[in-house]
């Protein structure tokens, strides 16, 4: 899509469906639009509007701001959390009103040598405020943006960030720049969600890559996450003559705890132990598909073996139980046993 109609699309929609009551719309300055900015920048829109008011009423314009305690401003953010956004917007307060007699500067460079201001909230001043074509790119147009051209990768990797920036810059449109920026936040907020997107009422689905791969929620992509070590372990299937598998029940606290699982050993001298010790007469141990189980701190490399065991018809101890594969009782199994077990099933 040029972007012209990229642009036109978003504004059509912005016109019948975007938000226009928000309180820093109102008699909309730079310095409501910056605190608003800063205050959503971690909170959601319905937390910060009370807290919005309270500010404008304490504080209306940014001499007020810059001439305040720190101790008057901290107190009328207190609760919205992250406070050196406070800090900051105090600081920057008072540069505005030394360095630029009390005038935000027109300029983005200049706008974002303020503490607390990165890219994406100078150009929500610039644009907002302004009238300044600027393009901004915030948590919800990223998402937006990702989706529309399917970016590959995690926004936080420079080379995604820079593209994301190429592709927010080229749609900027030259008029109506405050409307469009705010519907792009709005989109990104109340349609392109982050896991139940609104496709078919979105006014970019018809060009949305994402959307025609069939996977707009895989984008944009996910923080890679940390390399995690690997464990190993050994898990017999011990199979009785009627084909029953012997689950333990495994403590109620830790992995799997309370679940239904086959012992987990570190290798074949355990299980000849645990043989000799349940008094089983067992068959060489059958190598069956090795399987991997992934918890959010390693990655469990299961080593299923078939034991066909001669003996243990049926009786069981508490907390042990003769699984029967055919016919099985309602016990709590992990996932990854729940697979073994089917898989089992196929072997009797
Ligand atoms: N989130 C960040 N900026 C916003 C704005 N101007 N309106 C609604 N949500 C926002």
């Amino acid at each position: 899509m040029s972007s012209s109609l990229f642009s036109d699309a978003v504004l059509a929609w912005y016109d019948q469906h975007g938000r226009k009551d928000l309180p820093w719309q109102h008699a909309m300055t730079p310095y409501r639009v910056w605190v608003s900015e800063i205050m959503l920048q971690q909170t959601q829109v319905a937390t910060v509007i009370p807290y919005f008011e309270r500010f404008m009423q304490a504080l209306p314009d940014v001499g007020a701001l810059a001439a305040a305690t720190p101790d008057e401003v901290l107190h009328l953010w207190t609760g919205l959390g992250y406070y050196s956004r406070a800090r900051n917007l105090h600081k920057s307060a008072q540069r505005v009103v030394e360095d630029y007699a009390g005038d935000f500067p027109r300029d983005l460079e200049q706008l974002v040598s303020l503490p607390g201001i990165g890219r994406s909230t100078a150009g929500a001043i610039a644009s907002l405020s302004m009238g300044l074509r600027a393009p901004i790119l915030d948590g919800n147009v990223k998402r937006v943006l990702a989706r529309y051209h399917a970016v590959a990768g995690w926004p936080g990797e420079k080379a995604v960030h820079d593209r994301l920036w190429l592709i927010a810059e080229r749609y900027t449109p030259h008029s109506r720049v405050h409307h469009y920026t705010q519907a792009m936040m709005d989109l990104g907020a109340t349609l392109c969600t982050r896991s139940k997107p609104s496709c078919l009422v979105c006014p970019l689905q018809s060009g949305c890559e994402a959307r025609m791969l069939g996977q707009p929620t895989q984008y944009p992509h996910a923080k890679p996450r940390k390399q995690i070590p690997v464990r190993q372990c050994l898990m017999p299937l011990l199979m009785n003559p009627d084909g029953d598998v012997w689950l333990q029940r495994r403590p109620d606290s830790g992995l799997w705890g309370g679940l239904w699982c086959p012992p987990q050993l570190d290798d074949q001298l355990q299980l000849q132990s645990l043989l000799a010790q349940q008094g089983w007469e067992a068959e060489e141990p059958q190598l069956l598909e090795p399987l991997r189980h992934t918890f959010s701190h390693f990655h469990l490399d299961i080593q299923p073996l078939l034991v066909r065991v001669t003996a243990g018809h049926g009786v069981a101890e508490a907390g042990q139980v003769w699984y029967n594969l055919r016919q099985p009782s309602r016990l709590g199994l992990a996932a990854p046993v729940k697979k073994l077990l089917s898989r089992a099933e196929l072997t009797i």
